[in-house]
């Protein structure tokens, strides 16, 4: 799992994993895992044709319970003479992950003749379907057919990838990513408490290149602008990142903009500015750029080598622009990377830049910095509230800072 996707807020969550016949059924194991990091309970079912590819014991040594197969005999874990009506007591979500064309079809038209699509039909609470197929079972006509009567039925339906596929074949009918598969059931357990909202998400370092090969930068992953742009996508906001160079992915639904230079990301963010509804901006945005030396390399045998210096011009400030011209009804956070006063500085940026929320974090402290999964943060607002949080995983910092944004 990547490390932006590692929400860990989901703890007593259950979800009801079901997974058929299919060459992807042992993705479905790091599923298990990704939903057990997160602190959720998870439970399974098997249908006859997966447990050809895969032994529940599996399912059962990573801690799944129950694990169920069978429909007329005791199931791993559950008590109950009832278990073709379970999880519907239990879960709070069903996935069934990978789906043959054969379960699709019998959940699109509500049959109920194996475990699994009794339990899926009793089941009232939101479902998700990721399909993995031979290409041209996908692309059957049923099979389509089937798809868009799932998504009548209500089920999230998570689209399969395209690319080579065990059989041979190349086309859609991959399994998707076990992050998207997962991101997507966490929204579904999400509050969506900021649908509607149209947010914008700086992050990443900028780099000002100098000569042909180098260039001037900082060592920022964007992890926390990730966090920052996850939790509002899980919650239900329309996202865009406006993203330096990171390694970082993300989900499909999360429209993306990469920019190299400062003033690439200033021109990137201006543009999407007053359309959107909230604004954060985490990215480390190089203050001063060096004045370029030409398109060439420099050379060290060139006579310029000798007591080099490199002048610099001013960057914009792309937080202060869009606090300048921000309206009254919409809202913005930034962050303040500090060695010092990071009160002081913090009160000052906040003033300054027009924010609603500042979050100023002690750069030379251990698990507060660069590219580190944790942060510590002091936290003001443009109504006085100050606060101190203790050192937190990312991810529940950039949760807590949607939270503080959207109180009275
Ligand atoms: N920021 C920005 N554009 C810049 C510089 C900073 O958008 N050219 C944003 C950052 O994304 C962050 C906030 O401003 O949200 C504060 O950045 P920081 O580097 O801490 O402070 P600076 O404003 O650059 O001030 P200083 O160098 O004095 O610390």
């Amino acid at each position: 799992m990547q490390s932006h996707y590692s929400f860990s807020g989901f703890m007593g969550k259950r979800v009801h994993m079901g997974v058929t016949g299919s060459i992807a059924a042992y993705k479905a194991l790091d599923l298990v895992r990704s939903f057990q990091e997160s602190e959720c309970m998870v439970s399974t079912v098997l249908t006859e044709a997966c447990t050809k590819f895969i032994q529940p014991l599996s399912f059962e040594a990573l801690g799944a319970s129950p694990v169920y197969t069978k429909m007329f005999e005791a199931n791993s874990g559950s008590d109950t003479t009832f278990d073709h009506l379970e999880p519907g007591q239990l879960a709070d979500v069903m996935v069934i992950a990978p789906a043959s064309a054969n379960t699709m079809a019998k959940l699109a038209f509500g049959l109920a003749d194996d475990m699994l699509s009794c339990q899926a039909l009793a089941f009232s609470g939101p479902k998700l379907i990721a399909p993995a197929m031979n290409p041209r079972m996908w692309a059957a006509p049923a099979t389509q057919r089937n798809w868009d009567m799932l998504g009548e039925l209500g089920y999230i339906r998570i689209q399969p990838d395209s690319g080579h596929v065990a059989c041979g074949d190349t086309g859609t009918g991959r399994l998707a990513p076990v992050d998207a598969i997962f991101i997507e059931t966490l929204k579904a357990l999400s509050p969506q408490d900021l649908a509607g909202k149209k947010v914008l998400v700086s992050l990443g370092p900028t780099r000002e290149p100098w000569d042909a090969v180098r260039f001037w930068s900082n060592p920022s992953s964007g992890l926390m602008g990730g966090c920052m742009a996850v939790a509002a996508y899980l919650r239900g906001a329309d996202v865009t990142v406006v993203t330096g160079p990171t390694e970082l992915e993300f989900p499909v639904g999360i429209a993306r903009v990469s920019v190299t230079t400062a003033q690439q990301m200033y021109e990137a963010c201006m543009d999407l500015w007053p359309e959107m509804d909230m604004g954060c901006l985490t990215a480390a945005v190089a203050d001063y750029r060096p004045v370029p030396y030409g398109t060439d390399k420099f050379k060290k045998t060139s006579t310029a080598g000798a007591g080099l210096s490199i002048e610099f011009e001013t960057n914009k400030d792309i937080l202060k622009s869009l606090g300048t011209c921000k309206k009254s009804s919409q809202k913005l956070i930034g962050f303040a990377a500090e060695t010092r006063h990071l009160r002081e500085q913090a009160e000052r940026k906040l003033e300054s830049k027009n924010l609603d929320v500042i979050a100023a974090n002690d750069i030379s402290k251990d698990g507060s910095g660069f590219g580190v999964p944790t942060n510590q943060v002091f936290v003001l607002d443009a109504k006085g509230r100050k606060e101190l949080w203790s050192q937190l995983p990312k991810t529940e910092v950039a949760w807590r800072l949607w939270d503080h944004l959207l109180l009275d």
